[in-house]
């Protein structure tokens, strides 16, 4: 898993790991074969100043090189979306649109604040989608919207 992300990033996955305290992993395999991946992380979500959300945050979606482009990722962002119906909506950053775009995910075009113990601290370079789930509140995608900080990846 870690090795997968890593090669797929290009980048040493490992420290970014040990953040994620309460992961859940869909793991897409091809031949008994470890090839594609994606997890969540509970997060808490907040439009406006309306209730927090309770967030599936999916993080490290990844596929083999070998393997891209045949539906692997689809698949398992499909399966992962199945798994965290009881939540109130899922997010992520995005590094590329198109294949969450084709799955339902949406950008968020209002402002994105992380709340601090400070108060909220912009973060204007920050992008994110999100997917409606069965209990997702009515949502205004160009509202302000903030998540609690963390240590890591603030998105
Ligand atoms: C992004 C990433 C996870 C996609 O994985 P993947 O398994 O290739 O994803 P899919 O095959 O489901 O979809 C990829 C593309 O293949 C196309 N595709 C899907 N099934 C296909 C099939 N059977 N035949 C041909 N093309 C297909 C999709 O339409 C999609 O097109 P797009 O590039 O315009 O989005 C992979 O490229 C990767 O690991 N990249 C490096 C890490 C990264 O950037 N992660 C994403 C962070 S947001």
């Amino acid at each position: 898993m870690l090795q997968l992300c890593s090669r797929a990033y290009d980048f040493d996955f490992e420290p970014l790991f040990r953040t994620f305290h309460d992961a859940t992993h869909i793991l897409g395999y091809c031949d008994g074969m470890l090839v594609s991946h994606a997890l969540w992380v509970t997060r808490w979500l907040q439009c406006n100043d309306r209730s927090p959300m309770r967030t599936a945050y999916v993080e490290a979606v990844a596929t083999a090189e070998a393997y891209r482009g045949r539906g692997f990722a689809s698949a398992v962002m499909e399966e992962l979306a199945s798994a965290i119906a009881d939540f109130d909506v899922a997010a992520l950053s995005p590094a590329r649109y198109g294949l969450y775009l084709r799955l339902s995910w949406q950008l968020w075009r209002g402002p994105l604040f992380i709340r601090t113990d400070d108060g909220p601290r912009s973060t204007p370079d920050g992008e994110v989608m999100v997917l409606r789930l069965p209990q997702t509140p009515s949502l205004e995608l160009d509202a302000p919207l903030s998540a609690e900080w963390r240590e890591g990846e603030l998105w």
